[in-house]
């Protein structure tokens, strides 16, 4: 489950948004949203995944048959990874780029103030990253075609720490860049003018993101969860590793970003424009160490990025597999059409078609904002409210304290259920409805 939250969520996504809501204090909510909301919905799709031992499109429909709303849950669960899917393959393909520049040296033979130009470049231009996109996508097809899976998480487990001890060697280079306490300083202190409403509808949007809740995977993973295992235990030891991960990640770029004088409301390319800056000023001084850091660093993101979409693209190839009984072949080519697709459209709106734009919003910030704050939401909310009322509260007790046998969750069960029958569903309805009219 670490592994799956685990991601980009946390590297690229994590630090853009919190530029763009309210640097400290926008992480305060978050901690917040994540320990009152975002537990509770863990402990929930657990609850719910471990008891049906379905994944998520017929767990709770089969756990409460008959209410057409756990089939519309269902549904969510499919739809939401699949839309997710498509615009999280369009980053994938810029790490890809990142990667084969790395691997040429680019980044080093670049003067600092110009390497966070090379983003705007590439963005911008039609062919580059639609190659690198269905590129990317097309990998995570062979993958799920020809079922190595197991093969690539072995290897993620590998990467995952890699990417933590390159992230901490950043967080120690890019602080000491000039201008760059800057950066920590809007890390650490917390300034509540920056906060608006909409803070906290991305907050609580992020946290269900970055631990992959709202879209059926938890659910999917519960089910393969042993009874012996304390869910609540889980579900605090993969929010704290992922919050320390996205922290961490927050600190090696946010100096940066100060350091080469970007906006930290710069928005969805942040990364991409300020790790280049760092990786060219060490090339400046010691050429070798920055070429292996940044090829090392970039494929590391790389395969977040793959073991994460490889999941999510498992989801729509399943469940047409299983309901429309069609071949493995066929059902990939599909879903690698769909989200190839929709992708391309992604990409294309950050260069010919940024005019299109709803709300202020070009197609690839709409759809990464209609997913993480609306669909996930929702997904979350008919969760909770499953456990909390059509599942009988005995059920719930049994699996979250294994049926009496753990002592310290028999004495937190009554503040865990009023959590999740309560507190989550309150707290979620209204920042569902902040999206719409603040
Ligand atoms: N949580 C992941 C991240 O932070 C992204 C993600 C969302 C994911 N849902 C998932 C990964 C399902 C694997 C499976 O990047």
């Amino acid at each position: 489950m670490a592994g799956s939250a685990i991601g980009l969520g946390n590297i690229w996504r994590f630090p853009y948004i919190v530029g763009e809501y309210g640097g400290a204090a926008f992480i305060l909510i978050y901690i917040l949203s994540t320990l009152i909301v975002s537990l509770p919905v863990f402990v929930a799709e657990v609850t719910v995944g471990r008891r049906s031992r379905k994944s998520a499109y017929g767990a709770m429909h089969s756990l409460r048959p008959g209410h057409k709303v756990w089939k519309f849950a269902g549904f969510l669960a499919v739809f939401t990874p699949l839309i997710i899917n498509s615009y999280y393959s369009v980053i994938g393909g810029w790490s890809l780029d990142y990667f084969l520049r790395a691997c040429t040296g680019q980044f080093v033979s670049v003067e600092p103030s110009a390497a966070s130009g090379i983003f705007g470049g590439f963005i911008s231009s039609v062919w580059g990253p639609i190659v690198c996109h269905l590129v990317f996508l097309g990998i995570c097809a062979l993958v799920v075609l020809f079922g190595v899976k197991s093969g690539i998480e072995k290897f993620s487990k590998i990467t995952i720490p890699t990417l933590f001890f390159l992230i901490i060697a950043m967080i120690v280079y890019s602080v000491s860049l000039p201008g760059a306490m800057d950066g920590v300083r809007y890390l650490l202190k917390p300034d509540f003018s920056q906060i608006t409403p909409r803070s906290f509808a991305f907050a609580l949007g992020q946290s269900f993101y970055s631990l992959s809740l709202g879209m059926g995977a938890i659910i999917t993973y519960g089910s393969y969860v042993s009874k012996k295992e304390d869910i609540v235990l889980s579900g605090a030891g993969t929010a704290v590793s992922d919050l320390l991960f996205a922290i961490l990640a927050g600190f090696a770029v946010m100096p940066a970003v100060f350091a080469a004088g970007i906006a930290p409301g710069a928005g969805t390319g942040l990364i991409f424009q300020s790790i280049p800056y760092v990786f060219s000023s060490l090339g400046q001084e010691v050429p070798w160490l920055s070429t292996l850091f940044s090829v090392v660093f970039f494929l590391s993101i790389l395969m977040a990025a793959l073991t994460s979409c490889i999941s999510l693209f498992e989801v729509g190839v399943s469940f047409l597999i299983d309901r429309s009984r069609w071949s493995r072949p066929k059902a990939t080519l599909a879903v690698f059409l769909a989200c190839g697709l929709l992708g391309v459209v992604c990409s294309l709106s950050f260069g010919p078609l940024a005019h299109i734009q709803i709300s202020g919003k070009a197609i690839f910030d709409l759809l990464d904002w209609f997913s993480s704050n609306i669909l996930l939401l929702l997904l979350a909310f008919l969760t909770v409210i499953f456990v909390g009322f059509a599942l009988p509260r005995q059920d719930v007790y049994d699996e979250i304290t294994n049926g009496g046998t753990r002592p310290v969750n028999v004495k937190l069960f009554g503040f865990i259920y009023f959590l999740i029958k309560w507190v989550a569903p309150v707290f979620i309805a209204i920042i569902f409805v902040t999206n719409f009219i603040l």
